[in-house]
């Protein structure tokens, strides 16, 4: 087991860059078989999603574009509840499938607000796409059609995820030691 230091916690190895591409395979191979003749516009939340919508779209073979959006909402090792505005998008969505890129939801605040603001767009359906899920952290009902992985409540770094700006650059997942 691998641990390392983030100002001031330890993470130790939580989910291996094998496994999280097994499974970002998995779900590819689910979004190209369901939305093949859509053209859909994937619209990923930066800045935690880049490494995972980075290896999810190198597995798609579907015609389909892609956006980046920021929204942020959480601060430290807890969320806050508090959103910022969307920014970034540029596409008219009127009428498209929109698939939203997230790296995880926890509370699923920011993934409600965002839903919200695209809605008004009208766009012909919005999917989910998350590399994470903490299932047990859920405030809001939200249909989330393609998950990567269901984790526990514990707070995790790496693969695109962050503590304080740090830990985004990691290849694997770890998670905080308590
Ligand atoms: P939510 O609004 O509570 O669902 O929070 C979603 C956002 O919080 C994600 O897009 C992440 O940026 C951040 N987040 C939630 N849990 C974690 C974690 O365990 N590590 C790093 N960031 C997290």
């Amino acid at each position: 087991m691998n641990t390392i230091q983030i100002k001031d916690k330890q993470f130790k190895t939580f989910i291996s860059e094998a496994s999280i591409l097994k499974e970002v395979t998995r779900v590819a191979g689910e979004i190209n078989a369901d939305l093949a003749g859509d053209n859909p516009l994937f619209i990923s939340v930066l800045n935690g999603s880049f490494m995972f919508t980075a290896d999810l779209m190198k597995r798609l073979t579907i015609p389909c574009e892609i956006s980046f959006v920021k929204l942020a909402s959480y601060e430290g090792t807890s969320s806050t509840g508090k959103v910022k505005e969307l920014v970034g998008l540029n596409e008219n969505i009127t009428g498209r499938t929109v698939v939203i890129v997230e790296d995880i939801v926890d509370t699923g605040l920011t993934m409600q607000r965002l839903i919200e603001t695209l809605r008004a767009q009208h766009p012909k359906e919005i999917r989910i796409a998350t590399l994470l899920l903490k299932p047990d952290k859920l405030k809001v009902d939200l249909d989330i059609r393609y998950v990567a992985m269901r984790i526990p409540n514990d707070f995790i770094v790496g693969y695109g995820l962050d503590y304080e700006g740090l830990g985004r650059n990691y290849r694997d997942i770890y998670s905080v030691v308590e």
